[in-house]
């Protein structure tokens, strides 16, 4: 049967960095997993006033969120963190009290920068809150992907031979630590 990832990418910018290397992993995967973008760039800020009436791109989100057998969040780096619109969306996610979306769906966390071990500290706060929010992330190996011009290219192919095993060897373990957690009950 299909298990089914859900991708939650960081960064709103067109030519993202992580949005390319999402790109590239997704297809790294085995043909039993299959991905969808989980957006959250039309989410709302968030606003504790509205937890009992939730706008309706929040309730899609925690739809979506729930309807997956696992995560993959490719994170940027902004000011030695993630960014304010992953922490936005984490935080919807987790409302209204005792509604969270987020509780046993296993997690990979990946993150690209320019700079060498960029996303390091980004990865560290993002597993620091995915833990609160009771979300098994896969614990190694970790990975700070150097985003170089033409890491991926145009198809969504790693260029570069070694950072495209050493992704790989990544996807596999992330296959292995999904496939440990039970589907989630509809
Ligand atoms: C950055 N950038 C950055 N990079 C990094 O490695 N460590 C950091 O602390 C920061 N800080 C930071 C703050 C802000 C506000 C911005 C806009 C950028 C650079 C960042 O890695 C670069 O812009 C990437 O291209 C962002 O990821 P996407 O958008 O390419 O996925």
């Amino acid at each position: 049967s299909t298990t089914k990832i859900g991708v939650i990418i960081g960064s709103l910018r067109k030519e993202s960095f992580n949005r390319q290397l999402a790109k590239a992993v997704t297809k790294l995967l085995p043909s039993h997993f299959q991905t969808e973008e989980i957006a959250i760039g039309d989410l709302p800020l968030y606003n504790q006033d509205l937890d009992t009436a939730l706008p309706a791109s929040v309730v899609t989100f925690k739809q979506q969120v729930e309807s997956v057998d696992g995560l993959l969040f490719f994170t940027p780096e902004y000011n030695r963190s993630y960014s304010g619109v992953l922490k936005n969306a984490l935080d919807w996610g987790s409302r209204p009290w005792g509604k969270s979306s987020w509780p046993g769906t296993p997690a990979g966390i990946m993150g690209a920068s320019p700079g060498q071990v960029g996303t390091a500290l980004a990865q560290e706060h993002l597993r620091m809150v995915l833990s609160a929010l009771d979300v098994p992330v896969l614990p190694q190996p970790s990975i700070f992907v150097q985003y170089t011009g033409g890491l991926v290219d145009a198809e969504g192919k790693i260029t570069n031979e070694a950072s495209a095993k050493f992704i790989q060897g990544f996807v596999d373990r992330y296959v292995a630590w999904v496939e440990k957690f039970p589907p989630p009950t509809p």
